[in-house]
């Protein structure tokens, strides 16, 4: 009798704490409940996170402390406020690092540029930038976009639109930046993009293991490193996708060392400037035995983790432009406007850098784009030291911070009253130039001293097979295709975006 009597005590107080909980967060978008904090509000809207997280901001004000369950570990600050951002990203910036769990997610980037902090990101960082601003490498990319484009993208669309099927466009735009970004960092041709549309298991692991390291930022630390520890579930999948990608990039890089401990000749090194090229030749060529500089594994991480920079940022980005396009008939005109106006040479396309760098409305549209679609939604950052935000806002410690960029894209007091709508005029200035918008508010390519090296890069490339598909084909989006954002590291759409193209006659 007595222990009844207890248990009832129990459930009386735990049914006044949630009465006076509820009761206290009503009005709120989450109810912070005791034991498990914030957390049935997040699950319950899972598959609409970014509206739902954009909603609470706009509550909020800007900024809120997101509470885990008890004993997860789960809590962190989120923000979208672009002061806070330029505090976190430059201002102080030595106090935000990318912190032990950012790692421990990201286990399968090892120690790239991704992954790491301080002195070693220092010194990746040169290596890299060194390597992406040469001239030399500027124009290796253009010839090997224009090529994917001519050989692998045109063919393709060419045979859907003469067979006047359906096409899921995000399913070509993968196979096209898989493609591509291996060309550029291991100078290997993939071929995943032909009209066969082939199942590439190096390519599928790719996917896999990105979706693996999404399942672990929303799993509890504990329960996914069980499952680790017990190889199963989703874990399990990441294993094996790992080794198959592994095995792919370490046969690429002995290649590569053959290739060029056997061709030495000034032409071939200038025919092929593909970023492992360029780092073993830095090194002389030879593995370095010990430790890290140019060992396999260096340049196993390395090259994986440009793979990841430059494949899905990519194309998500085409794709949800792609879209807008295809649905603002206006802008697709002052598009194709643009290409004759700029790229027709006897009615054909030609690409050159200073004929890219002229199409001002197609930039406006692919900034607009990246605005309410930022390929990378979400950020992480660690403090290390406690800090006041200029929100107000304390941080201890150790406290985990996420930005959404996402949600910074649609705020009113960013981008005025109509935020929500795509306007690639906002970006273009009244002497028909680009407007600049500092990075901690227009921050779909980051900011402050991590701010994307591929930025220029992706212009290139978006630009190119951007202005192909537009010049070239009318898109229409098959009718009743639902368009939605997917939950994942990278803003894809949730069910792809099916299209019928057709040859324009221009
Ligand atoms: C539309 C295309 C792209 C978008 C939206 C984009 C966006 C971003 C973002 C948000 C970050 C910060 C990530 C973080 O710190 O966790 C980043 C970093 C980076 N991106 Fe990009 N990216 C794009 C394309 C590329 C391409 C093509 C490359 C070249 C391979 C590239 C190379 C990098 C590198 C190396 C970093 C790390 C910078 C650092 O930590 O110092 N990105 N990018």
């Amino acid at each position: 009798m007595a222990i009844l009597g207890y248990a009832e005590i129990l459930v009386a107080f735990f049914c006044f704490l949630f009465l006076w909980h509820w009761r206290w967060n009503r009005d709120s978008p989450i109810i912070n409940w005791p034991v498990v904090g914030m957390l049935p509000a997040l699950l319950r809207n899972a598959s609409n996170v970014h509206e739902f997280v954009t909603h609470a901001l706009k509550h909020y004000g800007g900024t809120f402390e997101f509470k885990g369950p008890w004993f997860t570990n789960m809590n962190f600050v989120i923000t979208s406020d672009p002061m806070n951002i330029h505090q976190i990203m430059s201002r102080n910036f030595s106090n935000y690092t990318k912190g032990p769990e950012f790692r421990e997610i990201f286990e399968p980037l090892g120690d790239g540029i991704f992954n790491s902090d301080s002195d070693s990101w220092k010194h990746q960082r040169k290596l890299i930038h060194s390597l992406i601003k040469n001239s030399q490498f500027e124009l290796f990319l253009k010839q090997v976009v224009q090529d994917k484009v001519e050989k692998g993208l045109v063919p393709v669309l060419d045979r859907v639109s003469s067979l006047g099927i359906e096409v899921n466009l995000q399913d070509v735009f993968q196979r096209f930046t898989f493609d591509n970004i291996c060309l550029m960092v291991l100078g290997f041709d993939t071929n995943c993009l032909s009209i066969e549309f082939p199942n590439v298991a190096y390519e599928k692991a790719f996917d896999q293991i990105e979706e693996s390291v999404f399942s672990r930022h929303i799993v509890p630390e504990s329960i996914w490193k069980l499952q680790r520890w017990l190889q199963l579930g989703e874990e399990k999948k990441l294993s094996k996708a790992w080794k198959v990608l592994d095995q792919f990039v370490y046969n690429c890089i002995s290649s590569k060392r053959e290739e060029l401990s056997k061709d030495t000749t000034q032409k071939s090194k200038e025919a092929n400037f593909d970023l492992l090229t360029a780092y073993i030749e830095q090194d002389g060529g030879a593995e370095t035995v010990g430790f890290t500089k140019f060992s396999n594994k260096f340049l196993r991480d390395a090259a994986f983790n440009l793979m990841l920079a430059g494949r899905d940022t990519v194309s998500a980005g085409l794709t949800w432009l792609l879209w807008l396009v295809a649905t603002h008939p206006s802008v697709e005109a002052k598009i194709v406007e643009e290409i004759r106006d700029h790229l027709l040479v006897n009615n054909e396309i030609k690409w050159g850098i200073d004929e890219l760098n002229k199409l001002v409305y197609l930039h406006g549209a692919i900034c607009e784009s990246l605005r309410l679609f930022p390929s990378v939604p979400f950020e992480h950052k660690y403090a290390v030291q406690s800090d006041i935000l200029p929100s107000g806002h304390r941080i201890s410690p150790s406290t985990r911070l996420l930005y959404s960029a996402y949600t910074m894209g649609r705020m009113e007091g960013i981008w005025g009253g109509d935020c929500l709508e795509f306007k690639p005029e906002r970006w273009i200035s009244e002497q028909g130039r680009i407007v600049h918008v500092p990075s901690y508010k227009f921050i779909a390519f980051n900011a402050g001293p991590r701010t994307c090296l591929g930025k220029d890069m992706s212009f290139i490339q978006m630009k190119i097979v951007a202005s192909s598909i537009i010049w070239n084909y009318r898109v229409q989006v098959v009718e009743g295709h639902p368009v939605l954002p997917s939950i994942s590291i990278i803003l894809h759409m949730k069910h792809g975006l099916k299209v019928r193209v057709t040859r324009r006659d221009l």
